[in-house]
């Protein structure tokens, strides 16, 4: 069967699916990654705490043995991520930050990381999760000291250490009309606005089995290519989640929800690509944190496909 990546390819995006280092070592996950994804994102490995655990202290091992298995297997890399209030060091956290100071540690950071990658991933998710719910800035250590400003500070601090790669805002629950979604495609357009280097928005889509609408989900991905005339959107970190054991409907229904999204994504010139996070069940974040819930990934934990890979060919 053609893989899901030369079907994306087709129709001009890519497939791609998350690795993170527990499965660089199972060679039939690799396998399959291989054969399926043309581009990856390390699941944790380029996070602040991985990246930077004491202040100007980088480790870079396991965010390039990635970046190896990716150059030897031909797939590109979406860097993930440089500014997000989650899984940050101590020191980040524990810091009694003033403005200035809070700014230098973080322009610091992009600019060892982004120099160490740079040629060696095509996007930056440069700030992943800047908002709540109601559309509100998430009150983390970066809004809270330096405010709304860290954002565009961010991303010219990524534009300089890399003139190529194309930089994101990064979020979840982008996949329906609200308020965040609202305030993301306001925050692009005024960034924009100022000159500010960005290319593109992120939309998680960590999504429930059954609750996708085609019509919903679709319209997201246009409003958010309307936040200026070439803007981008990825679909960065897609899964299904039911509740386990799956059940046949279940099955069926999320098949169903993943040609809705990845047909919504082949609508629109500005969706440049669909990436799962994680390939196989065997390897997923969903269990751990959705308490109840799993079997989210096109892939079942013995890398069989799943009735979700026929949705995602046909979506292509
Ligand atoms: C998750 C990883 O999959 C887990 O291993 C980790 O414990 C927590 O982070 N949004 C993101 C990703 O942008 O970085 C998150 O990844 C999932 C939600």
């Amino acid at each position: 069967t053609t893989p899901l990546k030369t079907l994306a390819s087709r129709v001009g995006k890519y497939f791609g699916c998350e690795i993170g280092q527990e499965a660089l070592s199972d060679t039939q996950l690799t396998a399959l990654t291989a054969a399926q994804c043309s581009v990856t994102t390390p699941e944790n490995e380029m996070k602040w705490d991985a990246t930077e655990p004491s202040q100007g202290v980088f480790t870079f091992t396991a965010g390039d043995a990635i970046v190896s298995f990716a150059a030897a297997n031909g797939i590109s890399v979406r860097g993930h991520n440089l500014v997000w209030g989650s899984q940050l060091p101590s020191w980040v956290t524990n810091t009694a930050w003033t403005n200035a100071t809070l700014i230098a540690a973080m322009t610091n950071h992009i600019t060892n990381v982004v120099t160490h990658y740079k040629g060696k991933v095509i996007h930056w998710d440069v700030v992943n999760e800047p908002f709540n719910g109601d559309g509100s800035y998430a009150s983390d250590v970066f809004y809270n000291t330096i405010g709304s400003e860290y954002i565009p500070i961010a991303l010219k601090a990524a534009r300089a250490a890399d003139p190529n790669v194309k930089l994101f805002i990064n979020d979840y629950n982008l996949d329906y009309s609200s308020a965040k979604l609202t305030a993301m495609v306001n925050l692009v357009k005024s960034l924009h606005a100022r000159g500010i280097p960005i290319d593109g928005i992120g939309s998680e889509s960590h999504l429930i089995v059954g609750n996708v609408s085609p019509s919903g989900y679709a319209s997201t991905i246009a409003q958010m290519a309307g936040a200026f005339p070439g803007a981008l959107v990825a679909i960065t970190e897609l899964d299904l989640r039911m509740p386990t054991p799956a059940s046949a409907a279940n099955l069926a229904q999320q098949e169903t929800d993943y040609y809705s999204v990845v047909s919504a994504c082949v609508q629109y010139s500005a969706c440049i690509g669909v990436e799962t996070w994680g390939i196989s069940d065997k390897y997923s974040w969903i269990s751990s944190t959705f308490s109840g819930y799993g079997a989210a990934l096109p892939y079942d934990a013995n890398f069989n496909p799943k009735s979700a890979v026929t949705g995602i060919v046909n979506g292509f």
